[in-house]
């Protein structure tokens, strides 16, 4: 599955927005007592996750971004990063490499918008590996499946129910988990004894957030097209009414996220 940098670059600020306070500083909160840190980011895209974390850290810090897009890497790699924070970029496929991306010393993995694409047997060995390890994750942004809209449309319930199958289906990693990555993630953590800390990050785009409604629409209407289970007219009649609903300046739109920082017994 391919992610576009237009998509991500679109999807950045809204996810800014969205991301959980509480959880981000439990993050920092855990690194208070370290002067350098080194951070692996998994599927980094172009780079969100540090931009959005890193002048938030007061340590000196070091991230080494992963991704399997040399496209996204590219992007990423033209960032300027304030002093005292440096990043490097590695092409790995994590679905086949995983432990090769958390080589080397650690104190943090980080990730966002992954999880909900993975299989629960990848999720398993990215589990283990960090326990086994001892370092902590925060992992933003997965998608958990609640999602309001409005104006209500009578097809929105089956073009959910579509979206949701779609989200479940093979991005790489064997059957995806979809909505329910978080909690599965959330609940392996705990029983190796991590603390988890979770709560919401959801999106919400008001009426004049128009460009980003347009594009999770029509990404909504192509998965439910690609299941294949709903009739091709019933799909362009509810896109055309959310269309319709966008340029009127009435739709809004508001996506469960769940962000969660699971930390090994011990630190903070
Ligand atoms: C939804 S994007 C999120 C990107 C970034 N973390 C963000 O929040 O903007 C998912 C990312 O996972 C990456 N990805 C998907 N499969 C991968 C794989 N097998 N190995 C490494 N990265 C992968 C994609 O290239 C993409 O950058």
């Amino acid at each position: 599955m391919s992610f576009s940098k237009d998509w991500l670059a679109l999807r950045e600020p809204y996810d800014a927005r969205a991301r959980n306070v509480s959880v981000v500083e439990a993050v920092i909160a855990s690194l208070a007592d370290k002067s350098t840190i080194r951070i692996v980011d998994l599927a980094c895209g172009t780079g969100s996750t540090m931009r959005a974390l890193a002048p938030k850290i007061p340590a000196a810090q070091h991230w080494q971004l992963v991704d399997n897009n040399l496209s996204l890497l590219a992007r990423a790699s033209e960032m300027k990063p304030a002093v005292g924070v440096t990043f490097s970029t590695t092409p790995i496929d994590i679905g086949y490499d995983l432990e090769a991306a958390l080589d080397g010393p650690v104190d943090l993995i980080t990730t966002s918008a992954l999880l909900d694409l993975v299989s629960e047997l990848w999720l398993e060995r990215l589990v283990t590996e960090i326990g086994a390890r001892k370092i902590p994750l925060y992992a933003a942004l997965s998608y958990d499946g609640r999602i309001e809209t409005t104006p209500h449309h009578s097809h929105d319930g089956a073009i959910m129910a579509a979206m949701n199958t779609h989200q479940r289906g093979d991005k790489g990693f064997g059957p995806a988990l979809g909505p329910a990555a978080a909690s599965v993630a959330i609940s392996r953590f705990e029983s190796l004894g991590y603390r988890v800390v979770h709560g919401p990050a959801d999106w919400r785009f008001d009426p004049t957030d128009r460009d980003i409604q347009r594009e999770t629409f029509s990404g909504w209407a192509s998965a439910a097209r690609d299941v294949d289970n709903l009739p091709l007219a019933d799909i362009v009649e509810w896109l055309t009414f959310r269309r319709d609903a966008i340029a009127a300046g009435r739709s809004s739109l508001r996506v469960g996220h769940i962000d969660f920082f699971a930390a090994p017994a011990g630190l903070r």
